[in-house]
């Protein structure tokens, strides 16, 4: 059938397209759209010509990459440098191995290489008479750019390997990246210097390694894990991959330590799944892992399509950059009247979760973004990072896009705002004597969180319907709530009205560290609360202290004091702590003197991500309790708390048999301690 002009010219358009951005990637390392949105393109493109039957030679599906650039000399790969194909399902993986097995006509399971998908940049070592000859990128695959000078400046490249013999020829091939820690460290590095920060490690390791000026690249922490051979001549090599990775390595080459060797799809699908989980944890980032047949003499009968090996597969994770757009800002009001940015995302799958709404932080973070509503942006969230808008995709294609501004008022209650620091902005509602809805129902919602009064069934929804029936002008009114009044509400009842009530009569008797956290006390945290506690053991000491005293206690600064002062000062606030009081919020006071030392002597590690409590807070109650907090694991250890991405921590205390605890134990921990 006879080409449409349409499909003709959705073809052209999508071919244009992915050249630009091919162009962007490779040759430029600036690419403005993420992986994902250029797979989609591709595989679009693919449909099309596969449906129509186009194979035109020069389309780019039929190219690897890039095409050199003029700034560097070309060199010729004399083994193509090629693409893998991939898949992002279960069943695919499995049918991977279904295709080989129908095409060796052999049904037995095949032994696998099974490694990490770093993402970083493919790059070619040739290394002639045991000596590092040239450094090459893979361009598109048969030419690459001579990028020797830079991988010079690369730890992890040996310059010489003795043990290869004159006359031999050796391409080693790998991968070179930016840790996370390094580009942590490089960002902290252009913000204390004033200078732009990087968007991600991918971009800045492959701008790094086109530098003309080689002293640019050595101060990038590069690291490079090898994954295969290319030419080889004049030395004898094992027959299997997993046995080349040791001879690698015994050359003084760095090869990943997370790769494994597995026989049969179903056990590299566990690696694959098992490598999901690490995936945070992991020191450098991956887009997904790689599946080989171990054996070279299987690989060479599989052969290869025009891109990608038969024989390798790779299995792509949830990526963690997608495109969106901006849909709206909002103002949001916080407990203590701060005014936070957020931007209304159109719903967008990125890192494993449905992203719709993410923080801005402050104007700055605006300005320094150059965002509009309109405006399509690039969403990042690695893990289990909170999302965050990373960059605007090609603003000046958007002209109807709107500028964000500061409201004139506080968008709850029209208080007007006041400036609060360099770069926040606060509703003057308590300062005016104004009661603000949004304040309100942020505070009760705080108050009756998990680490203050801790009230069962009290979610946001139901604060929101409390204050807005003007059931609760404060938190005090909790506690003299009426059954009746709230059965009334919306999708309530009488039953679910009274489990309420009880529950927070319930969470009246409570301690002095969690009311202390509860009332939202400015820069009061759980830590904060737990310090005063130790230092004062009953409220009343701590209603009087004064600037002096407050400064004693452990990790309270001018600021913090300040803040205390304000709070207690305050005949508000005085006249809530009261009916808070009266209304049946009971606790004990500490005896002075007899601390809760119940960690007394002994160690805990922390290691992963916390979610509730954060590293500090979590060190302070320790160390309140008597325990030191060490920072690694060794026989002296008494217990690990392991959050999610927990590593080599974790590993060791397992060895050592050392009692392991996630947050929700230890947060359990706390309580029955402090109970
Ligand atoms: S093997 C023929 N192994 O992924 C096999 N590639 O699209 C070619 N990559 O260009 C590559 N980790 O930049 C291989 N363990 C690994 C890898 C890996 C990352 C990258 C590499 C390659 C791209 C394939």
């Amino acid at each position: 059938m006879p080409l449409s002009p349409e499909i003709q010219q959705e073809v052209e358009r999508l071919r244009r397209e992915i050249s630009h951005h091919n162009e962007l990637y490779h040759s430029l390392d600036a690419p403005v759209i993420p992986d994902s949105d250029y797979d989609a393109l591709v595989a679009s493109l693919e449909a099309l010509e596969r449906e129509h039957g186009l194979d035109d030679l020069d389309s780019p599906t039929q190219r690897v990459g890039g095409t050199p650039l003029d700034k560097f000399t070309q060199v010729q790969h004399e083994v193509a440098m090629l693409s893998l194909d991939k898949v992002f399902s279960e069943q695919d993986l499995l049918d991977f191995e279904a295709r080989i097995q129908r095409r060796l006509e052999d049904e037995s399971p095949l032994e696998y290489s099974c490694e990490p998908k770093v993402d970083g940049i493919a790059v070619s070592l040739m290394y002639v008479d045991g000596r590092l000859q040239r450094a090459a990128t893979r361009g598109d695959g048969v030419t690459g750019e001579d990028i020797t000078h830079t991988v010079k400046t690369v730890r992890d490249v040996p310059l010489q390997v003795p043990s290869l013999r004159k006359g031999s020829q050796l391409e080693v091939r790998g991968e070179i990246f930016l840790g996370k820690e390094g580009f942590a460290r490089l960002n902290r590095r252009a913000l204390a210097e004033g200078s732009k920060t990087f968007v991600n490690p991918r971009n800045t390791a492959a701008g790094a390694l086109r530098q003309l000026n080689p002293k640019v690249t050595a101060k990038m922490p590069l690291q490079m894990y090898c994954y295969s051979i290319g030419v080889h001549t004049g030395l004898e090599l094992p027959s299997k991959l997993s046995e080349v990775f040791t001879q690698l390595g015994n050359w003084g080459f760095s090869i990943n330590p997370d790769r494994s060797t597995g026989t049969g799809i179903q056990s590299c699908l566990a690696y694959c799944l098992d490598l999901l989980r690490k995936r945070v944890g992991l020191a450098y980032e991956i887009d997904g892992a790689v599946i080989k047949v171990n054996d070279f003499k299987i690989q060479q009968q599989l052969g290869q399509n025009v891109r990608s090996p038969r024989w390798a597969m790779a299995y792509k994770f949830p990526a963690e950059e997608k495109s969106t757009t901006v849909l709206d800002v909002e103002f949001q009001i916080g407990r203590t009247g701060t005014i936070t940015p957020v931007a209304r995302l159109d719903p967008v799958f990125v890192g494993g979760v449905t992203v719709s709404n993410t923080t801005l932080h402050n104007m700055d973070e605006i300005a320094r973004l150059g965002l509009r509503i309109g405006d399509e942006v690039i969403v990042r969230r690695a893990g289990d990072v909170i999302p965050k808008i990373v960059k605007v995709i090609e603003p000046e294609k958007n002209s109807a896009a709107e500028e964000i501004s500061l409201p004139d008022g506080c968008p709850s209650c029209g208080s007007p705002l006041q400036r609060d620091g360099e770069v926040l902005w606060r509703c003057s509602a308590d300062s005016i004597g104004v009661v603000c809805p949004a304040q309100l129902k942020e505070s009760i919602k705080h108050f009756a969180s998990r680490l203050a009064l801790d009230i069962e069934g009290l979610g946001d929804k139901l604060v929101e319907q409390l204050v807005d029936a003007d059931l609760i002008a404060d938190v005090s009114d909790l506690f003299v709530l009426d059954v009746e009044a709230v059965a009334n509400l919306e999708r309530m009842g009488e039953k679910s009205a009274q489990n309420l009530i009880d529950a927070i009569a319930a969470s009246g008797r409570t301690s002095l560290q969690r009311f202390l956290y509860a009332l939202g006390i400015r820069e009061v945290g759980e830590a904060t609360a737990q310090a005063l506690v130790n230092h004062y053991g009953n409220l009343d000491a701590i209603r009087q202290a004064d600037e002096e005293s407050l400064e004693q206690v452990p990790d309270i600064g001018p600021i913090v004091a300040r803040h205390i002062l304000d709070f207690m000062a305050d005949a508000g606030k005085q006249q809530l702590i009261d009916r808070l009081q009266a209304r049946g919020v009971v606790w004990q006071d500490i005896e002075m003197g007899s601390k809760n030392r119940a960690l007394d002597g002994q160690t805990y590690v922390l290691t992963g991500t916390l979610e509730k409590l954060t590293r500090n807070e979590a060190k302070s109650r320790l160390t309140a309790l008597g325990a030191k907090v060490a920072g690694s694991v060794s026989k002296n250890t008494d217990c690990l708390v392991a959050g999610p991405g927990a590593g080599s921590k974790l590993t060791k205390a397992e060895e050592l048999g050392i009692k392991i605890i996630d947050e929700e134990g230890f947060l359990q921990l706390l309580d029955d301690l402090n109970s």
